[in-house]
C-alpha cells in the first residue's frame, strides 16, 4: 500500500482529533500504510518515535477529545534546508509519499514548499549516500494534501476552519454566565476574545449573545457600508452576511464612522441608551486584533477607561484566552473534520505528479478541494489589505470568489 502520513502543526483546534482519525481510517480503508507524526514539523524533522505506523483503533475514542493527541509544535529546524533534508529521509526510508497536514497558512505553506524541493532533496540524499537509486525513482513524487485547523477562521477558501464552531460555543457560554453576575451587580464586562487579525469570532458572538457593541479588526468600515453591504452580499462575504444579519437585530453596532476616536462618542451614546431602556447590564466584545481606523490598538483596557471616565459604569474586563481553544469539540467540527479528513485522503490517492497541492474546504455544505497556494496567496493579501489599511478589500477578500 501506499504510505501516507498525518500530522497537526500551529496553533490546536477543536476537531483536529476527528479530522487524523478520518484521515487515518481513510487511508487504511483505501489500502494505505498510515503513519502518524507526532509533533508537527519537529516529529518530521526527528523521526524516531514520532513517526509511528497507525492502526484502526489507534484511532477509537479520540473523537470527542479537544486539541491533538499527536501533537503540534512551532518548528524552526523545518524552516532550514538541513532539517527538510532530514525530514525528507525521514519520509523516504519509510515509504511515505503522501503528507495530510492539518494546520493554518503557515504549516500548508511550509508544506507545499517541501513538495517543491522534494527532488532536490531526494538527489541531495542519493549523493551523500543516504537513500539508494530504487528509493529515489521509487519515491520520486511527494502529494500534499491540507485541511484548515484554526479557531480564527480566517482562511481564504472556507466557509469554516476546524474549530470555529467550538470556540463560539466557549464563547457564548461564557458570555451567557458573565450576564448573571453582570445583571446582579448592573455592571458593564469588555470581554476580549480570539481571532489574530479576524473579527469572525468576535462578530458572530456578538450576534448570538446580544452584545451592545462589538470591536474587529476589519472595522470601521467607511461611512457608506450599509448601502456597500448590499454587493458584499453578492460576493457571499461570510464576514459581511454576519455583519448585515447583526444590523438587521439591531443588536450589534459597528463603528463605521472614519473619524478617528469618534466611536469613543458612539460606544457611549449606544451604552446609555441601552441602560436608559431598563437594561441592567452592557456587554462589549473586543477582538483581540481591534482596531481603530490609525491602525491604533482598540484593547480591553483602553473600552474600560473610555467607559468608566465618560459614564462611571461599574465596569470589568473579562478575557477568554485560551479557554477558547480548549475543551470537547462541538458537533458541527467533529462532522467537519470526519469529512475534510476523507476527501483529503482521496484527494491524495486520485493524484498524479502533475497534481497541484490541494487544501480541503468547506463551500456551502460540501468538502471541495481548491489549489492550495491559491488560497494561500488569497490569505496574504488579506494580511497586507489590513496592513494597509484597505478594510473594504479585506472583506472583500475574505468572502468567496
Ligand atoms: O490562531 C489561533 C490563536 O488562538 C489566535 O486566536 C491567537 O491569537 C493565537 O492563536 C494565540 O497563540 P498562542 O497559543 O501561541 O498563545
Amino acid at each position: 500500500g501506499k504510505g501516507l502520513a498525518v500530522f497537526t502543526s500551529g496553533g490546536d483546534s477543536q476537531g483536529m482529533n476527528a479530522a487524523v482519525r478520518s484521515v487515518v481510517r481513510m487511508g487504511i480503508y483505501l489500502g494505505c500504510k498510515v503513519y502518524f507524526i507526532r509533533e508537527g514539523y519537529q516529529g518530521m524533522v526527528d523521526g524516531g518515535d514520532n513517526i509511528e505506523e497507525a492502526n484502526w483503533s489507534s484511532v477509537s475514542s479520540i473523537i470527542h477529545k479537544g486539541g491533538t493527541i499527536i501533537g503540534s509544535a512551532r518548528c524552526m529546524d523545518f524552516i532550514k534546508r538541513e532539517g527538510r533534508l532530514k525530514a525528507a529521509f525521514n519520509l523516504v526510508t519509510r515509504g511515505i509519499t503522501n503528507l495530510v497536514v492539518i494546520g493554518g497558512d503557515g504549516s500548508l505553506t511550509g508544506a507545499n514548499l517541501f513538495r517543491q524541493e522534494w527532488s532536490s532533496l531526494l538527489d541531495e540524499l542519493l549523493a551523500n549516500n543516504k537513500i539508494t537509486k530504487d528509493q529515489r525513482e521509487k519515491y520520486k513524487y511527494l502529494h500534499i494534501a491540507g485541511m484548515v485547523g484554526s479557531i480564527d477562521n480566517d482562511f481564504c477558501g472556507t466557509d469554516m476552519t476546524i474549530g470555529t464552531d467550538s470556540a463560539l460555543h466557549r464563547i457564548i457560554e461564557a458570555i451567557d454566565a458573565i450576564v448573571s453576575t453582570a445583571y446582579s451587580h448592573q455592571r458593564t464586562f469588555i470581554m476580549e476574545v480570539m481571532g489574530r487579525h479576524c473579527g469572525y469570532l468576535a462578530i458572530v458572538a456578538a450576534l448570538a449573545s446580544e452584545a451592545d457593541f462589538v470591536f474587529i479588526p476589519e472595522a470601521p468600515p467607511s461611512v457608506d457600508w450599509r448601502d456597500k453591504l448590499c454587493d458584499k452580499l453578492e460576493q457571499a462575504s461570510y464576514l459581511a452576511l454576519v455583519a448585515a444579519l447583526a444590523c438587521e437585530a439591531d443588536q450589534v453596532f459597528i463603528p463605521e464612522d472614519p473619524v478617528p476616536n469618534n466611536w469613543v462618542e458612539k460606544l457611549c451614546k449606544r451604552l446609555q441608551q441601552e441602560r436608559k431602556s431598563g437594561q441592567r447590564l452592557n456587554i462589549i466584545i473586543v477582538a483581540e486584533g481591534a482596531i481603530d481606523r490609525e491602525g491604533k490598538p482598540i484593547t480591553a483596557e483602553l473600552v474600560k477607561k473610555v467607559v468608566v471616565e465618560n459614564l462611571q459604569q461599574d465596569t470589568r474586563i473579562t478575557v477568554l484566552g485560551h479557554v477558547q481553544r480548549g475543551g470537547s469539540p462541538s458537533a458541527f467540527d467533529r462532522i467537519l473534520g470526519c469529512r475534510m479528513g476523507a476527501e483529503a485522503v482521496m484527494a491524495l490517492m486520485e493524484a498524479t505528479p502533475e497534481t497541484e497541492s490541494c487544501v480541503v474546504t468547506l463551500d456551502g455544505n460540501q468538502a471541495v478541494r481548491l489549489p492550495l497556494m491559491e488560497c494561500v496567496r488569497r490569505t496574504k493579501a488579506v494580511s497586507q489589505a489590513m496592513a494597509d489599511k484597505n478594510w473594504d478589500l479585506a472583506v472583500q477578500l475574505r468572502g468567496r470568489s
